[in-house]
């Protein structure tokens, strides 16, 4: 592991004990050590992976990063701030307001399911990079029949105007008036599973995405609800 030296009033910080100038009273106060003795200096640096740091007696946990599993709502937007819409950030109503957390990719505001919430820069850019081909399941509400033409479309890859996709694949669950399906696409154009639907002239009444990559939506959360990822 490499070394991940930081200033302590910064660390603390980050890990949600208050503003920097609040932590540096902390600090000041003695109330907080690392590995053992107190420390005053507010610009002491440490490694909080390998250093162990007390506050007020409690050993810090700390956190690089964060990473959350939302199952977003309809109505909820993909952003981290809009002036009049509720936001995927909204949802975890300040609990995390000392970290830069964001979303990985975006959900249309009517797409419910699996959002990653994460400050992580670097594992957002390696599941949103198209070169990846990160899976993405959803499942799908369509008015229509969906049949073996559509999977072999959504197999064979369907011109949108401005691009083609790539290959997709298309599970019919059931088929009728209405029907249900997988779908599995490796790219995340905007409005591409409707878009793909309408190109095969079905209108998508309901969007879930279920997974990105190997990660699945917890089933135990219903909507609007969250959970920290486990190392796992
Ligand atoms: N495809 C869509 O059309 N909308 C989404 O939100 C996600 C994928």
């Amino acid at each position: 592991m490499s070394a991940n030296i930081q200033r302590l009033d910064k660390v603390l910080s980050n890990s949600g004990y208050g503003t920097r100038k609040e932590v540096k009273k902390i600090i000041k106060q003695g109330s907080v050590m690392v590995n053992n003795s107190v420390v005053l200096d507010v610009g002491t640096k440490v490694d909080p992976e390998t250093d162990i740091i007390e506050v007020a007696g409690r050993i810090l946990d700390y956190k690089a990063n964060i990473y959350i599993m939302l199952n977003k709502p309809s109505g909820v937007l993909s952003t981290t701030y809009d002036k009049t819409e509720t936001t995927v950030i909204d949802l975890l109503y300040g609990e995390y307001s000392h970290r830069d957390l964001f979303p990985v990719g975006r959900l249309d505001i009517d797409t419910e399911g699996l959002v990653l919430l994460t400050d992580d820069g670097q594992l957002a850019h390696r599941l949103l990079s198209p070169k990846n081909m990160v899976p993405k399941l959803y499942y799908v509400e369509v008015n229509g029949r969906l049949d073996e033409q559509d999977v072999s479309a959504f197999n064979a890859g369907i011109c949108l105007g401005d691009f083609t996709t790539l290959s997709s694949e298309l599970e019919i669950l059931q088929a009728g008036d209405k029907s249900t399906a997988l779908v599995k696409i490796y790219e995340g154009k905007f409005h591409q599973i409707k878009r793909m639907m309408q190109a095969r002239n079905k209108e998508v009444v309901y969007l879930k995405r279920l997974s990105i990559g190997p990660l699945e939506l917890d089933e135990d959360l219903d909507l609007g609800q969250w959970r920290e990822l486990t190392c796992e």
